[in-house]
């Protein structure tokens, strides 16, 4: 049997506060995680396609819930990131506006949530997570930038940060930059499509 791959992928839309979401289809996964922790860089590294959603050094840079479409059969959601030093009061009450509309819509079938392999997660992380619990939505967590440590660390630090975050102490080292994780990840993407 072929090994799952993503064949297609396209940007759907944005939504915002108050904005309807596109109509559901089989299967929805959502990326979360704090800002500049690579939830851009991995949806185009899994996509093979470097321009699908915009990466930045500048934190924040992702506002909205972006919808793409993949193998014109699924979504994969790209969540605004929390956590940017530079925001205002009113950007924050946004972002948990939209964040809570989203996980309580039903519509989000797993959730990827993304750490920073070289850091403990942070008192927002441990938020996120407590509420990812709360909304009982299945998540799988990613230790991302993996490429920053040696080898030998890595698995080491991805399970130690899901550990600190209270959550059964796995997580998938990944790294955009490398490719390192994609293939577990696809993998693990299939599962969820047929599950
Ligand atoms: P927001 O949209 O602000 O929430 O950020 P984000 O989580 O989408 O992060 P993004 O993918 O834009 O990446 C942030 C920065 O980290 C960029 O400069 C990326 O090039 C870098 N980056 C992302 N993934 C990796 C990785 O696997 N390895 C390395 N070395 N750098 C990465
Ligand atoms: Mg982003």
């Amino acid at each position: 049997m072929k090994p799952f791959d993503i064949k297609r992928a396209e940007f759907v839309t944005s939504v915002g506060q108050g904005q309807s979401y596109p109509a559901p289809l089989a299967c929805e996964i959502a990326i979360v995680g704090r800002s500049n922790v690579g939830k851009s860089s991995l949806i185009n590294c899994l996509c093979n396609n470097h321009k699908l959603t915009k990466t930045s050094a500048t934190p924040g840079k992702t506002r909205m819930i972006n919808y793409f479409l993949l193998n014109s059969e699924w979504y994969l959601v790209d969540l605004p990131g929390y956590g940017f030093a530079k925001t205002s009061k009113t950007e924050r009450t946004n972002w948990g506006e939209l964040m809570e509309s989203y996980l309580r819509s039903g519509r989000p079938k797993h959730l990827f949530l993304l750490l920073d392999i070289r850091h403990a997660p942070s008192e927002e992380d441990k938020q996120m997570f407590r509420w990812v619990l709360y909304f009982g939505v299945p998540f799988t967590l990613i230790a991302t930038k993996s490429d920053k440590l040696t080898k030998s660390a890595r698995m080491l630090s991805a399970n130690k940060a899901a550990k600190l975050l209270g959550a059964p102490p796995f997580a998938l080292p990944f790294s955009a930059e490398t490719g390192e994780g994609r293939a577990e990840l696809l993998e693990r993407i299939n599962q969820i499509l047929q599950g």
